[in-house]
């Protein structure tokens, strides 16, 4: 064989093998992408999360197959049917129904290595019971930041057009309470405020309870709402900040968590944190004399911003779907009580 001959062969050779590769690595990306003949794409599989009881009540709503794609989640099915426990992809127990009866739990017909979540919106005051419930739980879904599944309470988001106009704001703060006890730190600064600053007061423990409909119209007059969360925990903003206040178009005037945690919510100035007060009284002084460009300041966020309140149950369980492919299925909360406390 000639030089030049082998050398031809050696390149046919080497096309064929290059042509080779290239249609396998052609065939292999086609199917990657599911576009080879005879390979639909493979149809997405519904994911179904079994809610063990529903929060609060044994009348769960309505669910549809299309209860989460009202929330923009397709493939993903919550469902209260407790024959489907063999087979859910996760399960979740909201802890009121388990605070008094670890026994509720069907630990012993769990499926090996079926998530469970435990879910709570409550604060840690009003919890308990948490250590019975050691080394069962697999995620979390809380307004804590640091949940596994995180709901927050409310949150802003970009507004598409002008901002609705408030009414005129004809009178000073407002506070709608309904349990009302003097140990607690919003009672004792209401005491402290109250000879300073006029608060009307609505709820159930007022003289002037409010219909549900009748709590956002009531609370628009007022310039300032007293946002006091009932305990002051990590991450605890709830409605009283999202819907009494900022969905309302009063300004929240706030007693919880530190400042920079509503600060990674909300810009700095949509809300007036008491911690930032000497005293009551200076806080009231604050308050009271507010000018009046000075107080739309506080209001500057609704022209770029909105308020998506997110009380919803069936929207909170929902979002378990969005987060479980992303969630570590061998996580187990050893000490639930130590993490929620902590
Ligand atoms: C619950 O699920 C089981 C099994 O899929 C089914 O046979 C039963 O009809 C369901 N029950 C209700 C009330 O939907
Ligand atoms: C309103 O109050 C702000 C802040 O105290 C002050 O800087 C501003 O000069 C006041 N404006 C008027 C018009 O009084």
């Amino acid at each position: 064989m000639s030089h030049a001959g082998f050398s031809s062969a050696w390149r046919r050779w080497t096309w064929r093998g290059l042509a080779g590769a290239a249609l396998t690595l052609l065939l292999w990306l086609a199917r990657l992408l599911q576009l080879a003949p005879g390979h639909a794409p493979a149809p997405q599989p519904t994911v179904t999360i079994l809610v063990w009881h529903w929060p609060f009540t044994a009348q769960p709503p309505e669910l549809s197959r299309n209860t989460c794609a009202a929330y923009g989640l397709s493939h993903c099915q919550l469902s209260t049917n407790r024959s489907l426990l063999a087979r859910a992809d996760a399960v979740v127990f909201h802890h009121r129904e388990l605070e008094t009866r670890r026994s509720y739990l069907p630990l012993a017909q769990r499926p090996r290595g079926q998530p469970w979540v435990w879910a709570s919106m409550e604060s840690p005051s009003h919890t308990h019971g948490l250590h019975r419930l050691r080394g069962i739980f697999n995620w979390v879904l809380s307004y804590r930041r640091d949940s596994d599944i995180f709901v927050p309470y409310g949150r802003l988001e970009p507004r598409q057009g002008p901002a609705p106009p408030l009414p005129a704001k004809n009178r000073l703060a407002a506070w709608v309470i309904s349990n009302f006890h003097e140990r607690q730190q919003r009672v004792q600064l209401y005491r402290q405020l109250a000879p300073h600053l006029r608060v009307d007061v609505f709820g159930r423990a007022s003289r002037r309870p409010l219909c549900p409909n009748c709590l956002l119209p009531t609370l628009a007059p007022y310039h300032f709402y007293l946002a006091f969360e009932n305990s002051q925990h990590r991450d605890y903003i709830t409605e009283k900040f999202w819907r009494n206040a900022l969905a309302a178009g009063a300004v929240p005037v706030v007693l919880g968590p530190p400042r920079a945690t509503y600060e990674a919510f909300v810009p700095r100035d949509a809300f007036i944190h008491v911690d930032d007060f000497g005293s009551a009284f200076e806080l009231a002084t604050f308050l009271t004399g507010m000018n009046e460009s000075h107080y739309q300041r506080f209001l500057a966020w609704r022209g770029r911003l909105r308020v998506q309140l997110l009380a919803d149950w069936r929207e909170r369980f929902c979002a378990i779907c969005a987060r479980l492919p992303h969630l570590p299925r061998d996580q187990v909360y050893e000490d639930l009580d130590g993490w929620f406390r902590g």
